[in-house]
């Protein structure tokens, strides 16, 4: 009976790849040669493609089709590698980020250049370093902060910024990028530099580490001179501190504590350390609140059911529709590791895949969360998914040191605005997000009442 069942559900799951797969294709044709047709050419398609809604698309036909693409291309060319391999199949997926040893983290020398000299965990490979820096920044960031502190600095922070606009809010410029701000200005209590600034640094630096693609060199320039500056910034809030005699119960002040038993966390190793979340805490949470309000604008039932979790202020229910929005429009669609020896992923199976030393291998997350073959429910909008299904910000070893406070941090932030009567896209282009030249959220205006 049991192995009834097992054939069953595994010829269902084939069926959805397949129709999933089959659909896929037929509606990316029709997009592209929409395109085309539009006359937009090469541009228009790229904009096609770059869309959420198409991503989704090109991984559901290359989970049938080319479930472990192999490209002698090289696509991401800040990193040294020889080619790319797409991995768009769950388990696959899970495989390459789970095997560190064999798909190494590739940041290290970009983050030596953020920090002026020392590697940032999230450039380290599994070993004494990793675990000793992961392990005192632990200390320094609680888990139970994010009850504690950080949601309500968070919320407040919002309920402050919404409440300043009567009826229109432009979301990156007035809320998004300030409540993360405020985390860093408060509870990293790293307070020395001007938000604006701030901000924008921590933007340049993340744009640099992970996305500048091309190796841009005007942009890079522009990274490395946010980089010093923020460097600075930290150096002068480590010395301000030491020089009040108390360190206070806010991370840097855990850090200059931690200094009396762990002589080796010196003021330079605080800063590497305090620099690599800060980058990592500000241009994401902004980008990840639009996508997913953007998502939820298009949606007028999810956004009812959403808004009257808001009104509520059931925070747990809002934030199960922030979680479920981002899956369908994710900040990051892949992940990426090198292959530092030829390795076999998916063995034993049709789909088996020698990846060889020096690829580049996209690890898909988003296809992972759409693969019926290993996310529950796949294609349907369920606020009630499990947390663990999420792959919204990693998985195994570096999955992001601030997920607790994501989870917690969105509903805080996107509440206050979804509380507001009549909420909808402001008139023109400025209710559509637009992005600027890295790729993060400038402009995304709503109108409300109240
Ligand atoms: C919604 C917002 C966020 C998203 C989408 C996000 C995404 C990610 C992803 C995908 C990774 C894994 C990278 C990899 O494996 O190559 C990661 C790691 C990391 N994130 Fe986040 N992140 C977010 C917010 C934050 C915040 C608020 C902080 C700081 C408080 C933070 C700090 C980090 C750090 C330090 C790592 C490295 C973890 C490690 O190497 O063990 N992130 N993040």
């Amino acid at each position: 009976m049991m192995l009834l069942a097992n054939l069953w559900s595994r010829l269902v799951t084939l069926a959805r790849l397949l129709s999933a797969g089959l659909w896929a294709v037929a509606s990316l044709s029709i997009g592209v040669a929409g395109a085309v047709f539009a006359g937009r050419g090469g541009a228009g398609v790229k904009a096609f493609l770059l869309q959420s809604a198409s991503q989704r698309k090109v991984f559901a036909a290359l989970r049938l089709l080319a479930p472990n693409l192999n490209l002698s291309q090289v696509l991401i060319k800040c990193y040294d590698n020889t080619g790319t391999v797409i991995v768009s199949r769950g388990v696959d997926v899970r495989e390459v980020l789970d095997r560190q040893a064999d798909f190494e983290v590739v940041y290290g020398p970009r983050m030596r250049a953020i920090t002026g000299e020392a590697n940032f965990f999230l450039g380290m490979q599994d070993g004494a370093d990793y675990r000793h820096d992961t392990s005192l920044m632990q200390l320094a960031m609680r888990r139970s902060d994010v009850e504690t502190c950080v949601a309500p600095l968070v919320r407040q922070t919002a309920a402050r910024l919404v409440a300043a606009k009567p009826d229109r809010l432009d979301l990156p410029k007035e809320l998004t990028r300030l409540a993360p701000a405020a985390i860093v200005t408060t509870y990293f209590g790293i307070d020395t530099m001007e938000t604006a600034d701030l901000i924008s640094w921590a933007s340049e630096m993340f744009w640099y580490l992970f996305l500048d693609l091309d190796a841009e060199s005007a942009l890079d320039q522009r990274a490395l001179a946010a980089a010093k500056a923020c460097r600075l910034g930290i150096d002068t809030a480590i010395a301000n501190r030491k020089r009040s005699g108390a360190y206070g119960d806010d991370v840097l002040g855990r850090c200059l504590t931690l200094q009396a038993a762990t002589p080796e966390f010196d003021d330079l190793a605080i800063r590497n350390n305090l620099i690599g979340l800060v980058i990592g805490a500000i241009p994401t949470l902004s980008k990840a609140a639009c996508q997913a309000l953007d998502y939820l604008l298009d949606y007028p039932d999810l956004l009812a059911k959403a808004q009257a979790a808001a009104r509520q202020g059931d925070e747990a229910t809002v934030g199960r529709y922030l979680l479920e929005a981002l899956r369908f429009n994710p900040v990051n669609p892949v992940i990426y590791r090198r292959a530092v020896r030829d390795c076999v992923i998916a063995r034993s199976t049709l789909r088996a895949c020698t990846i060889p030393a020096g690829r580049m291998v996209l690890a898909s997350n988003l296809s992972a969360m759409f693969d019926p073959g290993f996310t529950e429910q796949s294609d349907r909008f369920w606020p009630e998914r499990p947390f663990g299904e999420y792959m919204l910000w990693g998985y195994g070893l570096h999955t992001c040191f601030g997920a607790e406070i994501n989870r917690a941090a969105l509903p805080a932030m996107l509440t206050p605005v979804l509380a507001q009567q009549n909420l909808r896209r402001a008139e023109g282009a400025l209710g559509r997000l637009r992005l600027d030249e890295m790729n993060f959220p400038v402009e995304f205006g709503v109108t409300y009442s109240r």
